[in-house]
């Protein structure tokens, strides 16, 4: 070991010695050459193996593969590099105002077994919304510590004895039965009903609020299913959801297409209300139209709701599960 040592000791003091100093600039440079395409190998290898360029291969345009690694997270980007295929709309998706990272996966999934050739957007918004999913499987407990902004549906259901807190009787003017709500959802009602009346001439009444859970059971054995939630799954029973129509128009049909029943649906959001199961977006809640029922968010995010054309489902999937 002590000769090794002296022998490579040697070699340097020759090889730096006056006659071969000459020899030391070159030597340095091919050695700092040979370095460098070292390094510029290991990058190679490294890129080869970076999800970029593995997505890259399966097709999507380097600048497609670059703004996909940016969005998705190493998983979500390694379950796309599984697939082994191109989809044309894996871009789009990612493009979409209410994208979410997480769902990504089921987006993909669900454009995979579409036959109906859903648009972008209504992909991002059935599986935001869960509708891709087994509610016998993935169903969960509400999150009642949301209060006002709770969502109740197929998906987050109450408990049996799920009682809200607030529930007050609402003036027997304004309902066709006794009937009890939350007291911020009656307060707001009742500003309501003042002004349609000033505006339309028509006196908003109420049909049906807080509804126990016994009492849906009942509902739902009554009723054609398109229209109601089981027990459990229905936001009447947070006592936050008004089902409404009018004196003058007390047929749900009628009201729909009456002066106060459009003057309702234009300005709830100004009350602090939401019209729940909208005309256009039944196919994403599954659920038929109900110009009659509203739910009580406050007045900051039914306005917003209101604003951005979407369901309450999207909203708390995009803005408050996802945030
Ligand atoms: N009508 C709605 C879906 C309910 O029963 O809660
Ligand atoms: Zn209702």
């Amino acid at each position: 070991m002590h000769e090794t040592l002296l022998h490579i000791k040697q070699f340097f003091k020759t090889w730096t010695g006056r006659d071969n100093r000459w020899l030391a600039v070159p030597c340095t440079i091919a050695a700092l050459l040979v370095l460098a395409v070292a390094v510029k190998s290991c990058q190679g290898i490294v890129y080869l193996n970076s999800n970029e360029h593995k997505i890259n291969r399966l097709g999507y345009p380097l600048e497609e593969a670059r703004l996909l690694v940016t969005v998705l997270n190493e998983a979500q980007a390694d379950s796309l590099i599984a697939r082994q295929e191109h989809d044309t709309l894996a871009v789009p998706l990612v493009k979409e105002r209410y994208f979410i990272a997480a769902n990504f996966d089921r987006y993909l999934a669900y454009h995979k077994r579409d036959t109906l050739g859903a648009s972008t957007s209504d992909i991002i918004a059935v599986v935001n919304v869960g509708r891709d999913l087994d509610p016998e499987e993935y169903a969960t407990h509400c999150d009642t510590t949301k209060g006002y902004l709770m969502l109740v549906n197929r998906l987050h259901y109450l408990d049996e004895n799920y009682k809200p807190r607030h529930l007050v009787t609402i003036n027997k003017n304004f309902t066709y039965e006794e009937n009890k709500a939350d007291s911020a959802a009656v307060e707001a009602f009742v500003a309501m009903q003042e002004d349609c009346k000033q505006q339309t001439g028509a006196q908003l009444m109420v049909n049906s609020a807080y509804r126990s859970f016994q009492q849906q059971i009942s509902t739902y054995k009554r009723n054609d299913k398109r229209f109601v939630a089981r027990a459990g799954k229905s936001e009447h029973q947070t006592g936050l959801a008004l089902d409404i129509t009018s004196l003058q128009h007390p047929m749900r049909g009628p009201f729909d297409t009456s002066a106060e029943g459009v003057w309702m649906r234009e300005n709830c959001h100004k009350y602090g209300f939401i019209l729940r199961y909208p005309k256009k977006q039944s196919h994403i809640l599954g659920y038929s139209y109900e110009p009659w029922h509203l739910r009580y968010v406050g007045v900051k995010t039914a306005t917003r709701v209101h604003d951005e054309g979407i369901t309450y489902d999207e909203y708390y999937a995009f803005y408050i599960e996802n945030s």
